[in-house]
């Protein structure tokens, strides 16, 4: 795997392979944290630039924190402090930061398509997505993925409940792509302005009622309202769409057994109940874990196997 760009052009093998590594990096990862064991040094001498436009606390420390236990070099670049803010384009940003000798960026970006002109830009270095506009998220599926993995000893032919802004979600179009093809029963649930036009060729059935949508799924996956992308009004308010849509602990009888997941930051109290959030059936804090552990298995597979 030279890049990874979106989850739309792998396929269910390339996806398996990868949700195996990440479990045999969960499984070490633990025991790095119970007994502090040293770095494992596949990836020492290559050098990694996150190369994040937009704001990350989990996407961002992840990769960093995956990056140095394989003994790779990880540099974070500051946007706020960086020439972009005297006119830079992203292009020359690119090609100045490869010139310096990065094997590898990992890049967050506002614009749909970003890593994919990135990777047609760079001369050497491999990029890995980790964010691009409303197009995909393909790390933040592939983690969520694991925790299922990991919680149910299987990961496909599942049913799923991907609950909220559709519309303006990246995580929810990665899960779209990887769902189907693990042939899950994927139903999405939003307000109609919530739900992008030309939804039916998803495969997915839609919901407009929460209770219905999550009737006996294996999961809840509940998504933020991304307000930083919308550009007009799309429901009346907050609290209007709170009420119709926040997960609460009553709504849990109706899918029992099923777990709750968020790719964060939650917005507590809108999209969930915060008794939910923190709730024994949220897997929340696990995603976050596997987030690590997948980043090692995607940088490993980048970079490691590629000939020096
Ligand atoms: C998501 C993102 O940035 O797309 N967050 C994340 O990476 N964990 C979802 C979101 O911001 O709501």
């Amino acid at each position: 795997m030279k890049h990874l760009l979106g989850l739309e052009s792998l396929d269910r093998e390339e996806i398996l392979s990868l949700l195996k590594k990440g479990k045999e990096y969960r499984e070490w990862l633990d025991e790095v944290y119970e007994k502090r064991r040293q770095p494992l040094p596949h990836l020492k001498g290559r050098r990694i630039c996150l190369l994040f436009y937009e704001p990350s606390t989990r996407t961002r420390h992840s990769f960093e924190i995956a990056g140095r236990l394989l003994e790779a070099d990880v540099t974070s670049f500051s946007l706020a402090v960086s020439s972009v803010q005297k006119g830079e384009s992203f292009k020359d940003t690119l090609l100045t930061l490869e010139s310096m000798g990065f094997d590898l960026f990992v890049i967050r970006h506002s614009y749909s398509g970003a890593c994919f002109y990135a990777s047609n830009i760079l001369r050497r270095a491999s990029v890995v997505n980790a964010g691009d506009g409303m197009h995909e998220h393909p790390t933040q599926t592939l983690l969520d993925l694991l925790t299922i993995y990991r919680a149910r000893n299987k990961v496909e032919g599942l049913r799923i409940a991907i609950v909220g802004d559709i519309l303006h979600s990246r995580v929810a179009r990665s899960a779209i792509f990887a769902l189907n093809k693990l042939n899950w029963n994927i139903h999405i649930c939003a307000p109609p302005t919530l739900l992008p036009k030309d939804v039916e060729k998803f495969n997915v059935k839609v919901f407009h009622r929460l209770e219905e949508a999550i009737k006996d799924v294996d999961v809840i996956y509940m998504l933020r309202i991304q307000r930083e992308r919308q550009k007009e009004q799309f429901f009346p308010s907050l609290e209007e769409y709170s009420r119709l849509y926040r997960l609460t602990s009553q709504h849990l009888s109706l899918a029992p057994g099923a777990m709750v997941m968020h790719p964060g930051p939650v917005n507590r109290g809108v999209e969930m109940e915060g008794t939910v959030v923190d709730g024994g059936e949220s897997f929340i804090l696990d995603q976050v874990r596997n987030g690590v552990a997948i980043r090692m298995a995607i940088l490993h597979s980048i970079l490691g196997e590629e000939k020096r």
